[in-house]
């Protein structure tokens, strides 16, 4: 038998009045008033160290919201030998119940936890509320119980042909050995999905996220283990990345890596997996989302209103810190007037400042290393000829690390800012000759060495069918007449190929087949 279709889990408004919106605000209270002090977890217990580092909100850096307890690499050790022994009475449970654990973890985020853990994503990741709740309670609610349903499907699925006197059987192992997974701040729904989503397939994890994370990486964590999830099934360790790399990437029972974060570090990753190859029993499943250079591009018969909505809330939707948001996008000249018009008039109602003033849909960039890297960039380009900025272009990081949702008009469609990743809210666009189609969808291709996210917006069929012909390579995801952001789970699998990693897709069976081994059965009678 397989689990019944589960429903995308509903989108709740924290509009003014709403019992939601006070419920939300009591938990940021109930947040900023408490002092955390978070432990990892290793083999189901908790485990605090003398060293100490300060979790402190992006838009108020002044203020500690607690303290998290860093290990070394002996936690990693640890961490690793909890793990393996939990492994034989964790894969042995039927999947049924390993099932449950984690639609009751759903269940638990839908209700009792859902403001706290939007509350942790909010001060720690400087989320405004909507961004929360799309990510920290419906994406990873979805994750958790499309994930099941996929699972459910994955085991009832056996060779269709048995001859006479033959019975064939596929059975799904779990990989020999143990999973990391090592998961970026800008998604707690990721950083929910990529442990969890190798143990449900039976494997045990060791799990590292961001710094940056740690305090919704906590609340999931108390929340899996209330879910039930037994000791050492899932380890949550707070270490270097070189600290965990030498101990992980050096054992004999590493099996797979479920990976989300920047291209060089999952290259740099790779490589040594290739280095220690034959230190391992089995090879590593290696699965890693990685960078992006997301594009919109709008032909000349596009709706200048659709187009402007899709690139402001494509491009500054959480500060452009998805990695599917719109860096790049190229428009046709015959309409950049009305788009940059309704373009700017947009920005003109975004308010910045701290996610508590649920106001504000502008917060801080993640840390004062992004907020640096994006401001050196906005400084250049006031100076580079042929560079126009058109909005924003101004920061400050006094209190929090603000930056203005700042867009650059390039007359270079190789400008520096049309090809780096920046990762953050800034800009830049490219205004193309309409008779230039076949030439920029060309450009378009060959800047992209990464290949996350795509849109068109045009009315045009002929140019929409060239356009999803020419970039069929550009864009794991590609949209056609919508933003390049906000892939739902059981509708848009999610993930790319080229520089955006191995295009493994989060939240669909191809993912989960990566976290299972299968044996090949033949019986004769
Ligand atoms: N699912 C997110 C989006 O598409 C990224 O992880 O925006």
């Amino acid at each position: 038998f397989n689990v019944p279709a589960p429903v995308n889990e509903p989108v709740l408004n924290y509009g003014p009045g709403s019992k939601e919106r006070a419920l939300l605000k009591q938990a940021l209270a109930d947040a900023r008033s408490q002092e955390l002090d978070v432990p990892m977890y290793i083999g189901g217990k908790a485990v605090h160290t003398d060293k100490k580092s300060a979790l402190r909100p992006p838009h108020d850096h002044q203020h500690v919201l607690g303290r998290y307890s860093q290990g070394d690499k002996t936690h990693v050790a640890d961490a690793i030998n909890a793990a393996l022994a939990a492994k034989a009475a964790w894969e042995n449970l039927s999947w049924e119940h390993r099932a449950a654990i984690f639609l009751k973890a759903a269940d638990l985020i839908a209700g009792p936890y859902r403001y706290k853990l939007n509350a942790a994503t909010m001060l720690g990741q400087s989320k405004n509320a909507y961004q929360a709740e799309i990510d920290s309670a419906c994406e990873i609610i979805d994750f958790l119980r499309f994930n099941v349903k996929y699972m459910s499907e994955i085991y009832a699925q056996q060779p269709p042909v048995s001859p006479r006197g033959v019975w064939n059987r596929v059975e799904q192992r779990p990989l020999e050995g143990f999973v990391f997974a090592l998961t970026p701040f800008n998604f707690t729904a990721i950083a929910g999905n990529l442990p969890t989503s190798a143990a449900m397939m039976g494997n045990v994890v060791v799990w590292k996220p961001a710094n940056t994370q740690i305090y919704a990486a906590n609340v999931l964590m108390e929340i899996f283990i209330e879910a039930g999830v037994p000791a050492g099934v899932i380890n949550l360790v707070y270490v270097s990345g070189p600290d965990a790399g030498e101990v992980i990437f050096n054992h004999p029972d590493f099996a797979g890596i479920h990976f989300t974060g920047s291209t060089g570090v999952f290259q740099d990753i790779w490589k040594t997996i290739g280095n220690n190859i034959h230190k391992f029993k089995t090879y590593p499943r290696i699965v890693g989302e990685t960078g992006g250079k997301d594009f919109i591009l709008v032909h000349g018969s596009a709706d200048a209103d659709v187009s402007a909505t899709a690139i402001v809330r494509g491009a500054f939707e959480y500060q452009g810190q998805k990695c599917s948001a719109a860096s790049r996008v190229y428009v046709a000249a015959s309409i950049w007037p009305a788009v940059k018009e309704k373009m700017l008039a947009d920005l003109a109602t975004f308010k910045m400042g701290p996610t508590e003033d649920l106001g504000n849909f502008i917060n801080a960039v993640i840390d004062e290393k992004s907020f640096d890297k994006l401001a050196k960039y906005i400084d250049a380009a006031k100076q580079d000829a042929g560079v126009e900025i058109i909005a924003g272009g101004n920061y400050d990081k006094s209190t929090g690390y603000f930056i203005e949702p700042t867009v650059i008009v390039t007359q270079d469609p190789s400008y520096v800012t049309m090809c780096e990743e920046l990762f953050g809210p800034v800009l830049s666009i490219y205004v193309y000759d309409d008779a230039d189609f076949d030439g920029i969808l060309k450009t378009i291709d060959e800047t992209s060495i990464y290949a996350l996210t795509g849109a068109v917006i045009a009315q045009d069929r002929y140019a929409i069918e060239q356009a999803c012909h020419a970039l069929r390579n550009a864009a794991g995801n590609f949209y056609i007449n919508d933003k390049c952001t906000g892939a739902v789970v059981g509708q848009q699998p999610f993930g790319g190929a080229r520089g955006s990693g191995t295009n493994d897709k989060a939240g669909s069976m191809i993912n989960l087949l990566r976290w299972s081994s299968p044996r090949a059965i033949k019986e004769t009678f």
